[in-house]
């Protein structure tokens, strides 16, 4: 099934086949391109009045703004893209200058192929995490031993089996009536009776944190707890999305670092002395099993990679497949009418359409040659998830909801190889039973036109708010 969206302009009523169809520049394609756009605005309204000095003028900016903010221009950043729809723009960037490209502004190389950013995650001993060589300021931020996100080789393959063991598959049905379902029901419980509800603040951004708090044993019902622990996570994202540069983004992160070493600490004592069925009581219980004797330290660098890994990834995640559900309705048919088959392919679908985590970094480790551009040794890599997700060359109508992708989980939005995410499947089980609880308990749920419309806001990790519905 493709459909055609009304609300991006992307897509087409394409055949399979078509897939030219599906690949034309879409209407919203000067989003990408705000100050041309804002040109062409200018334009129009004086060009009424045939006063051709301000014509002259206008068309001088015009050319201007084409040459620095055009995305065929060497000059040209993605930073000109927060808080804009980005993907025409990855389009037109993969037409004019190919699918590995330099960026000024992020001081990066932009890879916008599937297969590249496939082939690059999949080689650590090539291409080594950004954090591998992290300036101090991360060690002062997540201090003590590194997690699985900071290990390498076979350390990190010890590691992540016991992750495993706290987020494997055979688990989810027990997270799912002991933790998932209870603190859904909590938030939709909130606003059921008030026949409107902000879907961002109210569903999606409650959910995974305080699912979390509950795994971990905290009060999950704390409002004062959940706030901070959300502020926490935005501010860490909003940090390491650039590369842990920014006076601002770097105190902000001391901060963030800080309060969960506080919320942590005398948790991970007590629970090393009296064990629980929580997250923090298995990790004593079970790293022996696979890494040795852990100490304080280790714990506390587990708890934070997971607390960390799940908030604002899938709070984006919740808030992009809700935002996707309400605006194509076809589609919401669908799911509503298949709560099994189809609204599992509508996750994966959002997932890879919108994702959450935008891009992960890498550095190379010599030089190389990726998809045409001279890669030297030291350089980042910006791996840009969003855009190959939508590569049509690996992609038929790229833009599409297709509920009949085959494999429906190929896409990157979790990364792939060594790395791949560790709590996919608990981030799926919280997607998809948001969902449920909305059809379930708010069949006719619309967005409020009378309020502010969704956009794809933020920069590296995305989602559409706000989401004001009724119902
Ligand atoms: C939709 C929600 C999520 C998205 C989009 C997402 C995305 C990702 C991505 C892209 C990576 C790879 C990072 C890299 O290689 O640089 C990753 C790793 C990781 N994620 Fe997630 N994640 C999500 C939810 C979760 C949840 C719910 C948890 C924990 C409960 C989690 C825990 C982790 C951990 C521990 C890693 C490190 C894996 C490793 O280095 O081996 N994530 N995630």
């Amino acid at each position: 099934m493709s459909v055609f969206n009304r609300n991006t302009g992307e897509g087409t009523q394409c055949p399979a086949t078509n897939v030219a169809a599906c690949q034309r520049l879409e209407p919203s394609f000067f989003a990408g391109f705000p100050r041309i756009s804002r040109s062409f605005a200018v334009i129009e309204r004086h060009l009424s009045d045939m006063m051709t000095e301000m014509q002259k003028l206008l068309e001088q900016e015009l050319k201007m703004s084409k040459e620095t903010t055009s995305s065929s221009s060497p000059n040209w950043t993605m930073l000109t893209l927060a808080d804009e729809y980005p993907f025409p723009t990855y389009d037109e960037l993969r037409k004019s200058r190919g699918q590995v490209v330099w960026d000024p502004g992020m001081n990066c190389w932009l890879v916008l192929s599937y297969d590249v950013c496939k082939l690059i995650e999949s080689d650590e001993s090539s291409y080594r995490l950004f954090g591998a060589d992290a300036p101090p300021v991360v060690f002062e931020v997540k201090p003590g031993r590194p997690a699985a996100s900071a290990l390498f080789g076979e350390e990190h393959a010890r590691m992540r089996r016991l992750y495993l063991k706290l987020l494997s598959p055979a688990l989810m049905p027990q997270y799912r009536v002991e933790h998932v379902l209870p603190v859904i029901n909590h938030a939709v419980d909130r606003f059921a009776k008030r026949g409107s509800a902000e879907l961002v603040a109210e569903l999606a951004d409650e959910v995974p944190n305080r699912v979390m708090l509950s795994l971990f044993g905290l009060p999950w019902k704390d409002d004062t707890l959940m706030e901070n622990v959300s502020q926490w996570h935005k501010d860490l994202a909003a940090w390491f999305g650039m590369k842990y540069q920014g006076e601002e983004l770097n105190r902000k992160a001391r901060i963030a670092g800080d309060g969960l070493n506080k919320l942590f600490m005398p948790l991970v004592l007590e629970r090393k002395e009296k064990r629980g069925s929580d997250f923090i009581s298995q990790i004593w219980s079970r790293a022996h099993e696979d890494w040795g004797e852990v100490e304080v330290d280790d714990v506390i660098a587990i708890v934070r990679d997971l607390e960390l890994g799940a908030g604002e990834t899938t709070t984006n995640a919740i808030a992009n497949a809700v935002y996707m559900f309400l605006t194509e309705p076809s589609i919401r048919e669908a799911v509503m009418n298949d709560q099994q088959g189809a609204l599992n392919a509508f996750v994966e679908e959002s997932l890879r359409l919108l994702g959450s985590v935008q891009w992960r970094f890498r550095k190379a480790n010599q030089d190389v040659t990726l998809a045409g551009a001279a890669i030297k040794k030291d350089d980042a890599l910006c791996l840009l998830h969003a855009a190959a997700n939508r590569d049509p060359e690996h992609y038929a109508c790229p833009h599409m909801i297709d509920l009949n992708r085959k494999p429906p989980t190929d896409h990157e939005a979790f990364n792939v190889g060594p790395r791949i995410c560790l709590g996919m499947h608990l981030a799926r089980l919280m997607i998809r039973e948001c969902l449920k609880a909305l059809i379930a308990r708010h069949p006719n749920l619309r967005l409020d036109p009378s309020k502010e419309a969704p956009r794809f806001r933020a920069f590296s990790h995305r989602s559409f708010a706000p989401l004001h519905v009724i119902f």
